[in-house]
């Protein structure tokens, strides 16, 4: 059974720019021009970087970003 693919998500209410989550995963993460961060692309979180991932969503001082499982997508 292949590994389960997961997207990253960030609640634009809740992040304030501290951009810990860019300066894990910069490919993942994008700021807009005040900061705030947003998924790269479709947020899929790339062949093994699902651990950094993670690591961004622990260090999020708002708690802004969430990973969901992907069902059926691949990176
Ligand atoms: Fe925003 Fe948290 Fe990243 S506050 S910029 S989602 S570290």
């Amino acid at each position: 059974m292949p590994a389960p693919t997961f997207r990253v998500h960030v609640d634009a209410d809740k992040c304030q720019g501290h951009n810990r989550c860019h300066a894990i995963l910069p490919g993942l993460f994008d700021l807009d021009e005040m900061g705030m961060s947003h998924p790269a692309g479709d947020g899929i979180v790339p062949a093994g970087q699902l651990t950094q991932a993670r690591l961004a969503v622990a260090n999020c001082p708002e708690y802004a970003i969430s990973l969901t499982e992907a069902a059926g997508e691949r990176p």
